[in-house]
């Protein structure tokens, strides 16, 4: 029986668990076996897997983090690491592996092992949504979400006692798609991200402005965005208001994936099974629109992806809105 493996890399994000779960699903009404490999590619150097049966992943998919154990190492980077690596694919009779993780797992990960032959489909995970080439990476919808209702609980307290200035704090890493989604979906009165920089004094004029016009304003930044409790200070020392801070942190990370990120997790499993199923070589599972497919690694590595900036300058009174 043809044999995959799945391992998860770098940051887990909530449909990780739906990926899997999709994969087993898929590969078993295919004829294919999966072995789920423990704590990424760390894992599948030491030879930690096995087989992973329905009965063991039925269900799992409502829950965010991984059953599987992620790792952030270096293990793929090294020619050792790579080395041994290749010694389990052989040894357990590995005919493709599925790479569940964000954009450093893809180009550093699953590139490597794909150059070394070994057929390597990499399945976009991440809440940060970086990846190039897709407009989703899963967990994505459920982070945004996450922060939104408390954007939205933030606005209920902020309406009923006028004259303060309120500062969501999202993850991101250094990318700010998060705050962008979410400036956007909670008409934010200023979103700081990484990419590009906001003079805070211009921002400090327009907190001020929607505190005089609505009785409050609110703010998102993208925890890359630089020291975000600093430019808390900044903003209300410049507006003349009180200023109150509240960082999501890793909250944002867990718990149960959306109806969106579940879909896409489904979607991107099967196709990922269905291509190493059918001999494909490496490549990355991508999402245009509503559109699933493969796409080349070359081509997802050499891509670039950064928020929206005219919906950027429009959030912020920089231009008018898109
Ligand atoms: O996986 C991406 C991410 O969640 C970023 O948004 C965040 O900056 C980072 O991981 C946090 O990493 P760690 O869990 O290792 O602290």
């Amino acid at each position: 029986m043809p044999r995959l493996a799945i391992l998860n890399s770098g940051g887990d994000s909530p449909g990780v668990n739906a990926a899997i779960e999709a994969a087993v699903r898929h590969a078993s009404q295919l004829g294919l076996e999966i072995l789920g490999v423990e704590r990424g590619f760390a894992g599948l150097a030491q030879g930690h897997l096995d087989r992973l049966t329905l009965a063991q992943v039925d269900g799992i998919g409502a829950r965010g983090g991984t059953v599987l154990g992620t790792s952030r190492d270096r293990t793929v980077g090294e020619a050792e690491g790579r080395s041994r690596i290749l010694q389990v694919i052989s040894r357990e009779g590995i005919d493709g592996l599925i790479v569940l993780g964000g954009d450093g797992s893809i180009r550093h990960g699953a590139t490597a092992l794909a150059e070394m032959g070994v057929a390597c489909v990499a399945i976009p995970c991440t809440i940060d949504n970086d990846v190039p080439g897709t407009d989703r990476t899963i967990g994505f919808d459920t982070a945004c979400n996450k922060a939104i209702a408390l954007a939205d609980a933030i606005r209920d307290t902020a309406q009923a006692l006028h004259g303060r200035m309120f500062l969501l704090e999202t993850l991101g890493g250094s990318t700010g798609f998060i705050a962008l989604a979410v400036a956007e979906a909670v008409h934010a009165d200023l979103v700081l991200l990484p990419e590009y920089p906001l003079d805070l004094d211009c921002g400090a004029r327009r907190m001020r402005a929607a505190v005089a016009e609505q009785g409050y304003a609110l703010a998102v930044a993208s925890e890359g965005a630089g020291d975000v409790a600093s430019m808390a200070g900044y903003l209300a020392e410049a507006a003349g208001h009180r200023m109150r801070l509240t960082s999501l942190g890793h909250a944002q990370r867990g718990g149960a994936p959306t109806y969106l990120d579940r879909w896409l997790a489904q979607r991107f499993a099967a196709t990922a099974v269905e291509h190493l199923q059918q001999g494909g070589g490496g490549g990355v599972t991508v999402c245009r629109g509503c559109e699933v497919r493969m796409a080349s690694l070359a081509e997802v590595v050499a891509g670039r992806k950064q928020p929206d900036h005219a919906l950027y300058q429009a959030l912020n009174g920089l231009t008018t809105a898109p």
